[in-house]
């Protein structure tokens, strides 16, 4: 684990109208770090891993991601960036219906002009390392909430990212499914050196991670200062 943050969100601020859901959070998270983010439901979580992705402006504050200030970046540049060094995971897996679940994996090499074969490649082997080659030639409709998150982590995983970003990724799985998909999402980041920005609400699935900070109000701290 390097000294130096790879990601850092200061003091961000971000409403929506008149509804503040950001007021002053900062985090930061290392490469090879599983960072979780707590709070309860409309602290501020979502917005937050917005932020940290640049998915989001902050109306305040800064995210610096490897030295470059996201929130000056132009938009083609913040596009590009989040296509080749970031992953993402959804509390509901959000795969393309149509395609197979390979093809789903491969869709970011396709899009990032890997040749065929060898995306094919590639995504074969992310469905064997999170145990699900056996829905490969299927179609998300026809598999199950877990295999499907866990289709979803090999495709924000195939293309080698240095962070990953999962909102309520076991939101809706079962608590056996729900371990199993964090089992191997932090397995394979830790292999990886990826770090993970980890938003959600149940200690078990933290559990999974190497620090805690908690969302209250729009403002974020570590577990040590909120106890
Ligand atoms: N796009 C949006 N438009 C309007 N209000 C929003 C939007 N996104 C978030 N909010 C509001 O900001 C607050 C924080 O939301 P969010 O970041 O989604 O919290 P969490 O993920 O912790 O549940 C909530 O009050 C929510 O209603
Ligand atoms: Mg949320």
């Amino acid at each position: 684990m390097s000294a130096e943050p790879l990601l850092v969100g200061e003091d961000l601020h971000r409403s929506f109208g008149p509804t503040p859901a950001l007021a002053g959070a900062s985090v930061s998270v290392r490469a090879g770090e599983v960072l979780a983010v707590m709070g309860p439901s409309g602290s501020g979580k979502s917005t937050l891993l917005h932020c940290l992705a640049g998915i989001v402006t902050p109306d305040r504050g800064r995210v610096r991601y490897r030295g470059t200030d996201l929130t000056t970046l132009p938009d083609a540049g913040r596009s590009a960036l989040r296509r080749r060094e970031f992953g993402f995971v959804f509390q509901f897996g959000q795969l393309v219906p149509e395609l197979t679940c390979q093809e789903n994996v491969a869709l970011p090499l396709r899009l990032e002009r890997v040749p065929r074969r060898e995306a094919e490649r590639r995504a074969t082997e992310w469905l064997e390392r999170l145990e699900v080659t056996d829905v490969a030639g299927k179609r998300p409709g026809e598999i199950s909430g877990g295999q499907g998150q866990r289709v979803a982590v090999a495709r924000a995983l195939v293309t080698g990212p240095r962070v990953i970003f999962a909102d309520e990724p076991t939101g809706a799985l079962d608590s056996l499914n729900g371990e199993r998909v964090m089992r191997l999402l932090a397995g394979a980041a830790r292999e990886t050196g990826a770090a993970v920005v980890l938003v959600t609400h149940e200690a078990r699935v933290a559990a999974y991670s190497d620090r805690e900070v908690v969302v209250r109000d729009g403002r974020a701290r570590s577990l040590e200062q909120v106890a």
